[in-house]
């Protein structure tokens, strides 16, 4: 089995106090911290890009699971790796002509890279980036419409997770958007091992509970 990684998605942190936020979810057992970053282009929303993730690298050494969620990706390769990005995971929608050069220069700069697709794009999408000689080393399926935390997970996704698990039985395969206590037994029996949350983990009032019950979730 693949180890479970806990991501809290800090997209439901309060960003004027981003270092203590981020602190306080590792005290909570959090394993990565999820970086949401939209371009108010690919998504209809805008949120964080290079410069705060600078400023929160020199606040801590966390594994930061950066989450692409804009038109242009290739354009941000060198600004996250200068800033400190951890994993830089882009979307396969706007990766079909240049994917080979940006997972190359996505490990040229030091960080790990992953695909991510939106709900409405057929897992096969994916498939030439886990298989080529230069892969991904994670895929996430989108549980939701990108853009927007406190969305409701799509269990239909699930069969995606499923098909993955059963071709790539080492793969990282995380899901975003809607996970929480009600909805992680489904996802880590399919095979997830990469869980984001935001507002299930930061909505709570003892957010550790939450992580564990989820950890425990996957590795069961
Ligand atoms: C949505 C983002 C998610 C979001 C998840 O576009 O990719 O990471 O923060 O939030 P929840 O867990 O509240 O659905
Ligand atoms: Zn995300």
């Amino acid at each position: 089995v693949v180890a479970a990684k806990i991501a809290p998605s800090m997209l439901s942190s309060d960003f004027s106090n981003l270092a203590s936020e981020a602190s306080r979810m590792l005290r909570c057992g959090a394993d990565w911290l999820h970086m949401d970053v939209m371009d108010g282009h690919f998504v209809p929303n805008l949120t964080i890009g290079a410069p705060v993730i600078e400023s929160l690298r020199k606040h801590t050494t966390a594994y930061l699971d950066c989450h692409l969620m804009v038109t242009n990706p290739l354009d941000y390769v060198e600004p996250m790796g200068k800033a400190g990005a951890s994993g830089f995971t882009f979307h396969v929608e706007v990766s079909k002509e240049n994917w080979q050069e940006l997972v190359q220069k996505i490990k040229a700069k030091g960080m790990r890279p992953g695909v991510a697709l939106k709900p409405g794009t057929p897992i096969e999408e994916v498939y030439p980036l886990i298989e080529g000689e230069n892969p991904v080393e994670m895929v996430l399926v989108m549980t939701v419409e990108p853009g927007f935390g406190g969305q409701k997970f799509m269990p239909e996704m699930m069969e995606k997770v499923r098909v993955l698990r059963k071709k790539y039985p080492t793969l990282d395969i995380e899901v975003d958007g809607g996970l929480g206590p009600s909805t992680i037994d489904v996802a880590a029996s399919a095979g997830a091992n990469c869980i984001v949350a935001g507002s299930s983990v930061f909505g709570a009032s003892e957010p550790a509970q939450v992580i564990s019950l989820m950890r425990k979730s996957v590795d069961e």
